[in-house]
């Protein structure tokens, strides 16, 4: 027997904070509910979040419709439950219009026997729903969601409407919201940009090298006078080409780090990549202020595609449709910067366009049609052009429901990021729920997209099957701290595996086990790219492994300092395997300007075998010479800066600073004289840490740190299994002989 119980009707409620109403019972529906979820926004101020719930009974032949609603109470977008499934509908003007096509079908087939909590989620123009039973927890990740590309709908209202024998629980119904400061202007339009990065333009001298250099850190390396060379150089590069400032007439507004393709375009990944070393100029030139240039130009539904002209500040052509998204690496990005520089007030300022851009992409690469309900991306989206993948480089993930485990790995990193950062700002709840999304998608990865007999994660179809192809899309699983202990422990295997990923040059994109690897890069079937090879090797450090970390950046940087000594450069990729003398001396670079040059120097002879840039796109045919006219770019820093400066200070020397948790690491295992001098930890300080060298990596030493800091400061020293702890009090520091002292054992 069924007891119906009636709407509530008259509820009103306060805005910005949950109620909870009297029941009343009531039999039959007399019309659709209407509730003021937000009775003191004004006329311009639509809620940009609203998070309403109830519980409700909808038995086999009836329906319900949850719905937020614009003001006038009819326009509405929402969630429809018949028997057996869910789905997500708009009404604009009356007509009606179900939500989503292909893999973005956000109608689901769910069990609605008894008693069901169902939540919609509106984030700025992106609505989600989660349906679940009344009893369990709230699950991590929604079962559906949505972008309103049009702002058909600035929801004011929560609107119910249920068939006769469906039965609400008016006690249960409750609503959280945020809205937009009121005030014209405020009203998000398509046409509207930067909605969340409210930004005046402020734009800085391009730095110099003279200028800058007094305030990076300055590694010490007493045996190895090179690297630093190489460090320098670096920078030196970056400086001269790579800086730009935006036009009078652009709406970008800060002076930012550029790509080094194309001056008259941004590129987004290429700029969250080189962010990893840049920030390390925060104490002369505000690097990650880069990321600002993103914020105000994206959308009111929070999206940022990969591209724009750097002119005007419009999507370019190549990030429409689905090339469109990069690998969703923005708060991982600003985390690094913050984690130097302490800066909070930037951390509060990012977060709303953090936020907004997160749900838009949760939504924008979700196959949530699969039963895997997995992310996916195609070549021109992933970054890794003519690796192969189920969507090759243009394929629309959209339509046909795949998941890739590079961008799934990604989404987790992303959502985690984000989490550390709200947990900074102390959005604790918002925090949680980041991390509960994120644990929702590592554990769909592990359980799905593994592969315990080849020891890999790999892509899925869209009817959940795996797809084989082993490459290191699968390895961004262990910097998203994705890949449980043992799984970790077999791809780190195949990372050192000679036959695999161990190659002159680590680690080539694509296994030497494929048939498509190519010994001399052919751009991502088997070219070394500092992307993922940064991104592999701190995802080896991520696991614990700091030894692998450390060789496998020794072997990088090596190939790249090789590589460099005869051509006076850096390359956007290298070959995964050495080259002869012959071959490179008859190579050139520059084929996609027209301006074709030989990549050794004039007054070098080489002999022998040497690392060597990568071929691109083209292949790695022969020219008359028995050279390659498709080598790689040049002077590129560009991401190759993540080895020369990020990888030498972290992984080579051994130190990183957390600074807002005043913590400095250090693994120590190099015996000659080494160190950082001039390490700035922004709000923290600035701090100089030298060990003394030593006869082996077993012996004792000193270490020796001078400085300023704002607060107290722990120093952390591994080496192998020992770990000592130096405390530094708030002040100046000078401690070189007494608590620094230590002896090892
Ligand atoms: C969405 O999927 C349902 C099955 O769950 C199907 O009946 C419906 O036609 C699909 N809608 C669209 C627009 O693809
Ligand atoms: C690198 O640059 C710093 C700062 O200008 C300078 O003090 C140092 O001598 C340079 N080192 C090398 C090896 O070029
Ligand atoms: C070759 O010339 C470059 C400048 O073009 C110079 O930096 C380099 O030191 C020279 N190398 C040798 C081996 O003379």
């Amino acid at each position: 027997m069924l007891i119906t119980l009636g709407l509530v009707l008259a509820v009103s409620a306060a805005s910005a904070v949950g109620t909870r109403q009297a029941r009343r019972e009531q039999t039959g529906l007399k019309g659709p509910g209407i509730i003021d979820i937000c009775s003191s926004c004004g006329p311009n101020s639509p809620l940009r979040e609203a998070r309403v719930s109830t519980l409700v009974h909808v038995p086999s032949g009836e329906s319900f419709d949850f719905s937020l609603a614009a003001a006038n109470g009819r326009d509405r977008v929402g969630l429809r439950l018949t028997a057996g499934s869910a789905v997500l509908f708009s009404n604009v003007g009356g007509h009606e219009t179900r939500l989503g096509t292909g893999s973005r079908n956000t109608s689901r087939t769910i069990s609605l026997d008894g008693w069901k909590k169902v939540e919609l989620d509106w984030r700025g123009n992106n609505i989600f729903y989660r349906v679940y039973d009344s009893q369990a927890a709230r699950p991590g990740a929604p079962l559906g969601g949505f972008t309103m590309d049009r702002l058909d709908v600035l929801p004011r209202k929560l609107h119910i409407a249920a068939t006769g024998g469906t039965t609400i629980d008016g006690t249960a119904i409750t609503h959280v919201v945020a809205g937009y400061p009121a005030g014209p202007g405020q009203l998000p339009t398509t046409a509207s940009q930067g909605i969340y990065f409210p930004a005046n333009k402020k734009v800085v001298p391009v730095p110099t090298w003279l200028s800058l250099s007094p305030s990076l850190p300055a590694p010490i390396l007493d045996s190895d006078p090179d690297l630093v060379r190489l460090y320098n150089n670096t920078w030196q590069i970056l400086l001269s080409k790579n800086i730009l400032q935006p036009r009078p007439s652009s709406p970008l507004v800060r002076t930012y780090v550029d790509s080094g393709f194309d001056p008259t375009i941004m590129f987004q990944w290429d700029t969250l990549f080189s962010l990893q070393y840049a920030i390390y100029a925060h104490g002369g030139f505000d690097a990650i202020a880069s990321l600002d240039n993103w914020y105000v130009v994206q959308g009111p539904t929070g999206e940022i595609r990969r591209a724009y002209n750097s002119r005007t500040g419009a999507i370019h052509p190549w990030a429409a449709g689905p090339n469109g998204v990069n690998p969703p690496l923005f708060a991982w990005a600003e985390l690094a910067a913050f984690r130097q520089t302490a800066d909070i007030d930037r951390v509060k300022r990012v977060l709303p366009a953090l936020r907004a851009y997160a749900d838009w992409v949760s939504v924008q690469m979700w196959s949530q049609a699969s039963p895997h309900q997995l992310y996916w991306n195609n070549g021109n989206g992933n970054g890794m052009d003519n690796l192969p993948t189920q969507l090759g480089q243009g394929g629309d993930g959209g339509t046909n429901g795949v998941a890739n485990v590079d961008m799934s790995s990604q989404m987790v990193l992303m959502r985690n990021s984000l989490a550390e950062l709200e947990d900074a700002a102390g959005e604790g709840d918002r925090a949680a729920d980041h991390r509960a999304w994120a644990d929702a998608i590592a554990e769909k990865i592990r359980r799905l997209a593994w592969n315990e007999e080849d020891g890999r994660f790999y892509e899925l179809t869209a009817s959940g099957a795996q797809w084989k192809v082993d490459s290191l899309a699968g390895f961004w699983s262990l910097l998203a701290g994705v890949a449980s202990p043992a799984q970790a422990s077999r791809l780190r295997a195949a990372l050192t595996d000679a036959s695999r990923y161990w190659t002159d040059m680590v680690f080539p994109t694509l296994s030497q086990t494929d048939s498509r690897f190519d010994p001399k890069g052919d751009y991502w079937r088997g070219g070394v790219w500092a992307p993922t090879t940064f991104a592999t090797i701190k995802g080896v450090q991520q696991t614990g492994d700091r030894a692998l970390a450390r060789a496998a950046s020794e072997r990088y940087l090596a190939g790249i300092r090789d590589a460099f000594d005869y051509s006076g450069t850096l390359f956007e990729l290298y070959a995964p395997f050495k080259q002869s003398s012959a071959y490179i001396s008859a190579s050139y670079t520059g084929e996609k300007t027209g301006l074709l040059r030989p990549i050794v120097l004039p007054n070098v002879t080489l002999s022998g075998t040497h690392v060597a840039p990568g071929t691109d796109e083209k292949g790695s045919a022969l020219n008359s010479r028995g050279g390659s006219d498709n080598l790689a770019k040049d002077q590129f820093v560009g991401w190759t800066g993540l080895a020369p400066i990020t990888l030498l200070l972290e992984n080579v020397i051994g130190i990183e600073a957390d600074s807002p948790r005043g913590l400095i690491t250090w693994d120590l295992q190099r015996t000659d004289r080494h160190g950082i001098a001039n390490l700035n930890l922004g709000k923290t300080g600035t701090l100089t840490l030298i060990a003394d060298a030593r006869a082996s990596p077993s012996s004792h030493t000193h270490i020796c740190i001078i400085g300023e800091v704002s607060k107290s400061l722990t120093v952390e020293v591994t080496v192998g299994s020992t770990k000592v702890k130096m405390t530094l009090a708030a002040g100046a520091v000078n401690d070189c002989s007494s608590t620094a002292t230590w002896q090892r054992g």
